[in-house]
């Protein structure tokens, strides 16, 4: 059985003052069935690592360099964030392969990088509104998903987060119909490629304005193990609704 993920986003949002939430959190959901991620800015996740210690979240990052270590002014390495307390690493994020240029080779290698550290990795990949529009949604998931999934992969250390871009932050989503084919082609991609028994493992997260009035029934389609959420994912009182939906499942 997959575990249910749902994981939070918090993008470049945060300073030491929310970490309230994180405790919040913490304490609203001691004993979830679901797993509870949140991937704050890299700053505060050893600070956050303390408060979610012994209790039910994990923290993940937001991205990591492909490197070890080295000239690379800026990044940080997937070694330096397990060591700041993050288990899991989001890579492939469109708002990464918008503002940096991010190709699927790059998202790859930093999966493979993290992979070798020891974290998780929630590769994200999604069709742009005029991709959508021209029916090439799943050829564009097929290509994603085939470069910026490395080889050296289980169905334990790898999530796939489905987020059409233009569902981020628009408060539009796609029908559920339209979730489920992604989800069941992606799920069927990873079966050709990895076999059966790591596609069943492999959690398919979908993002893209996720929030506590719809969570319930993207969550009841088939093949969707939870949320990648950024915006209702910044208070507690946001994300807890969406997390216990999850758990209701
Ligand atoms: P959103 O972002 O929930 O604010 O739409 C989702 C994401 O980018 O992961």
């Amino acid at each position: 059985m997959r575990r249910k993920l749902a994981a939070g986003n918090w993008k470049m949002n945060g300073t030491s003052a929310d970490l309230a939430q994180i405790e919040t959190l913490a304490r609203a959901h001691v004993g979830a069935i679901s797993e509870i991620l949140i991937a704050p800015p890299a700053t505060l996740l050893h600070r956050a690592s303390e408060i979610t210690k012994t209790g039910p979240v994990t923290l993940g990052a937001q991205d990591c360099h492909a490197s070890g270590s080295g000239a690379h002014t800026g990044d940080i390495s997937a070694a330096m964030l397990l060591d700041a307390g993050a288990s899991y690493v989001i890579l492939g994020h469109s708002e990464r392969r918008g503002d940096h240029a991010e190709q699927d080779s790059d998202v790859s290698a930093k999966a493979s990088a993290a992979l070798g550290a020891g974290l998780r990795v929630i590769i994200c990949m999604g069709e742009a509104l005029q991709e959508r529009e021209a029916g090439n949604t799943l050829d564009i998931i097929a290509g994603q998903l085939a470069g910026s999934v490395p080889d050296d992969v289980s169905g334990e250390n790898l999530v796939i987060a489905y987020e059409p871009i233009w569902a981020i932050g628009t408060g539009k989503v796609p029908s559920l119909a339209q979730i489920g084919e992604v989800h069941d082609f992606i799920r069927a991609r990873l079966e050709q490629r990895f076999g059966a028994q790591t596609a069943r493992a492999v959690r398919l997260l979908y993002g893209g304005s996720v929030k506590a009035a719809n969570a319930e029934q993207i969550f009841a389609i088939p093949n969707v193990d939870g949320a990648l959420v950024g915006g209702a994912s910044l208070t507690a009182d946001d994300f807890t609704p969406i997390i216990n939906a999850l758990d209701a499942i």
